[in-house]
């Protein structure tokens, strides 16, 4: 199989960037409190923090799918106002078009930017394989588990090889031997790849097994309360990494970070 070309990371900065969801029915909500961040080109960012602390707004406010209240976000250099081309996505839901085959789906940012169809099909049915699903190219999403349709949005999302990869909990709907794997398959890819990761997730063990940094969020408004460096050996392997000193010390940083905000519980109450 051919190595794919490494892909120029892009990226990321956030300026004093504050969300405000304006209601109509309700008071609005502060989402997000003037998030200042800067992600090094190449680099895979995990974030994590409680439910409701403003992780899908930070990445959709990325994406270009929703409004900066204030503060600016730019891709290299560019002001996000509108989904960026060098950008990939893949959200919780594997958001597949039903009356689409799979190789349809993993080839629609392809349709949408008008590229060649053609030039890219030899590239979909390759990562179709890589992730196991060599042979299902004209099966519809409905004929597919909830894992296997997951790893077809993350095709999708790789298609074009994107500078900058955005995934809000991936995996969070796998079995845990299904997530296990693509936990490998994503670092691996992305050791190939060399691109910029933004990576969302609830499981701090998770955080730490793939990031090269972790920023922890705080229960709303969104603010990031810790930025750690994880400088751990890769490739990772998640049956191994938890031995490690350096990987014991990162999980109990961060879990030490909630249990001061009452978020977890560090002891059971007597
Ligand atoms: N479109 C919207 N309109 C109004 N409020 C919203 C909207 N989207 C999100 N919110 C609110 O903003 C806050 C942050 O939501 P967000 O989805 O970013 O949290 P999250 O950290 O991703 O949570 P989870 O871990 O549960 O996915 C929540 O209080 C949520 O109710
Ligand atoms: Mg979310």
């Amino acid at each position: 199989m051919s190595e794919p070309a490494r892909v120029n990371g892009a990226e990321v900065t956030f300026d004093e960037v504050t969300k405000i969801y304006e209601t109509a029915s309700s008071e609005d909500v502060h989402a997000l409190d003037r998030v200042t961040l800067r992600i090094e080109p190449g680099s895979f960012v995990a974030c994590v923090g409680p439910s409701g602390c403003g992780k899908s707004t930070l990445l959709s406010l990325l994406a270009g799918l929703t409004e900066v209240t204030e503060g600016d976000i730019y891709i290299d250099d560019t002001v996000v106002t509108k989904p960026h081309p060098k950008v990939g996505v893949v959200f919780q839901q594997d958001l597949l078009l039903y009356w689409r085959t799979i190789l349809d789906n993993v080839l629609l940012p392809v349709e949408i930017k008008g590229l060649s169809r053609g030039k890219y099909v030899p590239r979909a049915m390759e990562l179709l394989d890589q992730v196991g699903l060599g042979g299902f190219e004209t099966k519809y999403p409905s004929e597919l588990s909830g894992g296997m349709r997951q790893r077809v949005a993350i095709c999708r999302a790789l298609i074009q090889e994107p500078g900058l990869l955005l995934m809000d909990e991936p995996f969070g709907a796998l079995d845990a031997l299904t997530r296990e794997q693509m936990l490998m398959d994503l670092q691996s890819m992305w050791m190939r790849l060399g691109n910029t990761v933004l990576f969302i997730t609830h499981d701090i063990d998770e955080a730490v097994l793939l990031a090269d940094r972790v920023l922890v969020m705080s229960p709303r408004p969104g603010r990031i309360d810790l930025d750690l460096m994880i400088d751990l050996p890769r490739p990772r392997y998640p049956g191994e990494v938890h031995e490690l000193s350096g990987f014991v010390k990162s999980v109990r940083e961060i879990r030490q970070v909630f249990e001061a905000k009452g978020i977890l519980r560090a002891r059971v109450e007597e």
